[in-house]
């Protein structure tokens, strides 16, 4: 595949900007910076910090058997989204697939990029429709968004399911695995290892426990890694966001941990979630969320907020009438919330109960 043609225009004539820290490389403590206009005062944090995050991207790369080149990182997974809209797509001209019900930025970032967005809706079961699919795809289809496991759906998609999409599409399938950490299924990332049409996308926000350092990585083929590398911003990923990502790393059984804790929390939450009268479903999920249906969900996410929890209405979302979608907290949290329904059942619920 030759990257290069399907690069916006603008994007393919780009020069990025050259750095000083990426010219000169590793920092050394033996060599005197005078070149960045830095604070010579250490404190940890008066130099710039790596623009490539090398020493993350080699510890990510041993964790997930791929190679260190293929692999950028974003402020976010969020950043990198946006970043595959501005090399691929030509604004007022290409337009993008999602399936929806998934991920809402997709379709926010295409709107800020100018691209339009085409859907395919999700069959009632939340499987890909691909007769639809087909339809729907055409020669400006720059990027494919496949959430999975999918958010608020909770489902995953399979081997089968992007091999098919592949049939049908030569545009970018960029597989937003946010919750992989959770779902007993594979990652999709070895099915296709040396597929440049294979953009896989994780984060640290979720399995990781670290949202608020914002950071997220994409594996993709070197040559599309390169063109990222070139249009983001030189530093992009903090210092303290890159000293907190090495910690987490340098800590990887305390993730396993968290992760087993969290899936066991979420058997002890739908397990208290199914004894409720007005819980019509609750989806299966391999994500740290449920999608549960209520009978009347309106009531119930207002009978939360007042009690103090928070949860995310979903109801307006095609084949999601009267969800809404509960993250799996602590015990404590999700006891509480357990407690809050069963009041509300009690006391506001009797047309029903
Ligand atoms: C499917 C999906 N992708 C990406 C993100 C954003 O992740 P990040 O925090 O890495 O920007 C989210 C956040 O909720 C998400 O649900």
């Amino acid at each position: 595949m030759k990257i290069d043609e399907r690069l916006r225009k603008n994007i393919r004539r780009l020069k990025g900007y050259s750095s000083a820290r990426s010219e000169n490389g590793k920092q050394n403590d033996q060599i005197i910076y005078l070149d960045a206009n830095e604070s010579p005062f250490e404190n940890g944090l008066n130099r710039y910090p790596d623009p490539g995050q090398s020493a993350i991207r080699d510890l990510l790369s041993i964790s997930l058997g791929v190679k260190a080149e293929k692999l950028f990182m974003g402020n976010g997974s969020d950043e990198i989204l946006d970043l595959l809209f501005r090399i691929f797509c030509e604004p007022g001209k290409d337009n993008v697939l999602v399936f929806p019900p998934t991920y809402g930025m997709y379709e926010v970032l295409a709107n800020v990029n100018d691209i339009k967005v085409k859907e395919s809706p999700l069959n009632e079961d939340f499987s890909l429709n691909f007769e639809k699919t087909t339809t729907i795809l055409d020669k400006n289809t720059k990027l494919i968004f496949l959430c999975s496991p999918n958010n608020p759906t909770g489902n995953s998609f399979s081997v089968q399911d992007v091999k098919r999409l592949k049939k049908r599409s030569d545009a970018f399938i960029v597989i937003d695995e946010a919750y992989i950490d959770f779902s007993s299924k594979d990652s999709l990332i070895k099915a296709f290892n040396n597929d440049p049409q294979i953009i896989v996308i994780q984060t640290f926000s979720k399995s990781k426990s670290a949202a608020g350092i914002r950071l997220g990585y994409a594996i993709a083929d070197e040559r599309i890694v390169n063109v990222l590398n070139k249009v983001k911003l030189p530093y992009n990923v903090s210092q303290l966001s890159q000293n907190a990502a090495l910690n987490l790393l340098y800590g990887r059984e305390k993730i396993v941990q968290n992760i087993s804790e969290i899936l066991r929390l979420k058997y002890i939450l739908q397990e208290g979630l199914i004894t409720l009268p007005n819980v019509i479903k609750i989806y299966p999920s391999d994500t740290n969320f449920l999608l549960v249906k209520f009978r009347n969900a309106e009531l119930v996410y207002q009978h939360l907020l007042d009690s103090g929890i928070v949860v995310r209405d979903r109801s307006k979302e095609l084949h999601c009438l009267n969800c809404l979608r509960i993250t799996v907290g602590s015990l404590e949290q999700n006891n509480l919330l357990i407690k809050s329904l069963r009041e509300y059942v009690r006391e506001k619920d009797i047309v029903f109960g």
